[in-house]
């Protein structure tokens, strides 16, 4: 297969993969970075903080709403836990499809496809802005539609800049869930500086992304039930020792968990 890195462009994958510390990112993405976190210091803080918070958010997912299959759309390169570790860690029979745009991503899904032999992991190359082909793939409708599955749009809609489009994905997406599904988010938050000003350094680089009110937020959730603590920061979010050691100027990202009735 070939696939097009198109390497001289920044990729949003993989600034992402060189702030956390990754090697799949190239002197374009390096050099974006470079110019983003001198306009956002805390970026990469905050992006540990929101890696953190959706291996909890899963967690809790699972743990806690017995959920069992998993929709993880803007997935992201391999990092590690990745969902399906954390969901497999609770019950080895879940099931992951993830889904991403990112040429890269592609390349590398191979490690996102380590699932326990019980369960399963498939990788879509799609576009969240299409969420109905998402929706009617083979891989996601492999899932047991009568069942509840869990919808992970982490660190993934900043990038989806118009409103009606961002909340007509959600409903597009949550529409077709048995009751009992569950959504989760993290967004770039309008209410700290530095996300403004990084929001700003990602879109002059060519890569629109935009910063949204707490209000924002959680309109994104409308028609399903906010389960406590509702929209935070992301390290206030059920946190746990590691998230209650982070400083609120450090986190650029808010986001929450509903659930479908
Ligand atoms: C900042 S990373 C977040 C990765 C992971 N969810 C996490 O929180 O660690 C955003 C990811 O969303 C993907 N992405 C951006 N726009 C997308 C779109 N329209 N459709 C699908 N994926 C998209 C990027 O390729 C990238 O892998």
């Amino acid at each position: 297969m070939a696939v097009d890195l198109n390497t001289a462009v920044p990729h949003s994958a993989r600034i992402y993969d060189y702030l956390l510390g990754g090697k799949d990112n190239f002197a374009a993405d390096r050099a974006a970075a470079a110019a983003i976190v001198k306009a956002s210091p805390s970026l990469p803080i905050s992006m540990r903080a929101n890696r953190n918070y959706l291996a909890r958010a899963a967690h809790y997912l699972a743990a806690d709403l017995g959920i069992r299959q998993f929709l993880d759309i803007g997935a992201g390169l391999p990092t590690s836990p990745n969902l399906h570790e954390v969901v497999q860690r609770v019950d080895p029979t879940a099931k992951i499809v993830y889904v991403d745009n990112d040429p890269i991503v592609l390349v590398h899904a191979r490690a996102l496809l380590t699932s326990t032999p019980e369960g399963s992991t498939t990788y879509l190359d799609a576009d969240l802005l299409d969420a109905d082909k998402i929706i009617k793939a083979s891989e996601v409708r492999a899932l047991d539609f009568s069942r509840p599955i869990a919808i992970s749009l982490i660190a993934v809609l900043q990038f989806v800049t118009d409103e009606a489009e961002a909340h007509r994905i959600i409903d597009t997406l949550m529409a077709r869930l048995a009751p009992g599904s569950a959504l989760a988010i993290s967004t770039v938050t309008a209410h700290n500086e530095q996300a403004v000003q990084g929001a700003k350094a990602y879109t002059a680089r060519g890569i629109p992304a935009k910063p949204r009110t707490d209000d924002e937020v959680a309109a994104l959730f409308r028609g399903l039930d906010l389960v406590e603590p509702g929209v935070q920061l992301v390290h206030r979010w059920r946190p746990d020792p590691a998230a209650t050691a982070v400083d609120d100027l450090h986190v650029q990202m808010s986001g929450g968990v509903a659930v479908k009735r």
